[in-house]
C-alpha cells in the first residue's frame, strides 16, 4: 500500500484536487481583487467589501501555511491605492492594523514570521507600529513567512533599490542584478512561483514587478472576499501543469 504523506486537512484536499504535494511552489504572491465589485454586487459599503477580504485572507494564509509554501506575500495597499476616497483609505489603514494586532496571536503560535514590503515610514502611526511589533514578535519563527505588501509599488521598490545603491557609493561597473535584488525590500525572499490574480483583470498592477520576470500567473474571475481555500489549491494545481522555461528549451 502506497504511504501517503498527507499530514492535515489542507493536504488532503490539496491531493483530491490532483495537487502533487512534493512540488509545492516555494512563493506564492497574491493580488486580492474584487472587494469593491463583491460589496457592490450585494448592495455593500466598499469598506465592507475589504472586511471580507480579510476573512478570505485568514483561510488562505492558513492553507498555503498547511499545504507547506513558504513564502506568501499579499498586496493589502498599493502605492497607488492613496487616490481612493479618504474614507475608504483611512477605513483600510484601520483594518489592517485590527487585523495585524487580531492575528498576531494565531500567527505567531501558528509559527508564522511577518514580513513588510513597501514605503511603511508613510503610513499612518497605529498600523505602522502594529506592524512592527507583529515582525519583531515573530521575527524567530520558522514556518511561512507571511508579508503583507503596503504602500508598495513596484516601480518604487526599484527606485528605493538604485537610491540605497547610490547612497552605498557603488560604481556603475559594480551593479549587476544580483546588486538590485540586495536592495530590494526583502532581499532575502526568492522570487514568486506563483501570482495569483482574483477578479479576473490580467495585468500586475504594479505589483513585485521586478520579482515576477519568471512567475507563473494564475488569474481567476472569482473575487477575493469568495476566495476559498479551495480556490488557492486550484491555483496551486493549475502551476503546476505549466512548464517553466526561464528562457531556455525544455524537451
Ligand atoms: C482590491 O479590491 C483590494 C484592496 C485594494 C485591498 C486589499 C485588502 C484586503 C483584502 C483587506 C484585508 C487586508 C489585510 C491585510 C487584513 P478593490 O477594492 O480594488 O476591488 P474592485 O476592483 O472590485 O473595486
Amino acid at each position: 500500500m502506497a504511504v501517503s504523506a498527507v499530514q492535515n486537512s489542507t493536504q488532503a484536499l490539496a491531493e483530491s484536487l490532483g495537487v502533487d504535494l512534493s512540488r509545492v511552489p516555494e512563493h506564492v504572491a497574491v493580488i486580492m481583487d474584487g472587494n469593491g465589485r463583491w460589496a457592490k454586487a450585494k448592495g455593500f459599503a466598499r469598506l465592507l467589501g475589504h472586511r471580507e477580504g480579510y476573512r478570505a485572507l485568514r483561510g488562505v494564509l492558513l492553507a498555503a501555511s498547511e499545504l507547506g509554501v513558504r513564502y506568501l506575500t499579499v498586496y493589502a495597499f498599493s502605492a497607488e491605492n492613496w487616490r481612493r476616497p479618504k474614507d475608504e483609505v483611512m477605513g483600510l489603514m484601520k483594518l489592517i492594523e485590527t487585523a495585524a494586532r487580531e492575528e498576531l496571536r494565531v500567527m505567531h503560535q501558528n509559527n508564522v514570521r511577518v514580513h513588510v514590503s513597501g514605503r511603511i515610514s508613510e503610513v499612518p502611526d497605529g498600523l505602522r507600529k502594529a506592524l512592527t511589533d507583529g515582525m519583531a514578535t515573530t521575527a524567530t519563527n520558522t514556518g511561512i513567512t507571511f508579508t503583507l505588501a503596503i504602500n508598495y509599488g513596484g516601480r518604487a521598490e526599484i527606485v528605493d533599490a538604485v537610491k540605497s545603491i547610490v547612497a552605498a557609493g557603488l560604481s556603475p561597473e559594480d551593479v549587476t542584478e544580483e546588486t538590485i535584488q540586495a536592495h530590494l525590500y526583502n532581499p532575502g525572499h526568492p522570487d514568486p512561483d506563483l501570482m495569483v490574480r482574483t477578479a479576473g483583470e490580467m495585468r500586475w498592477s504594479n505589483f513585485l514587478i521586478w520579482q515576477s520576470a519568471y512567475t507563473e500567473l494564475v488569474v481567476t474571475d472569482v473575487t477575493w472576499p469568495d476566495f476559498k481555500p479551495q480556490h488557492f489549491l486550484e491555483a496551486v494545481e493549475t502551476f503546476q501543469r505549466r512548464t517553466r522555461k526561464f528562457g531556455a528549451v525544455v524537451e
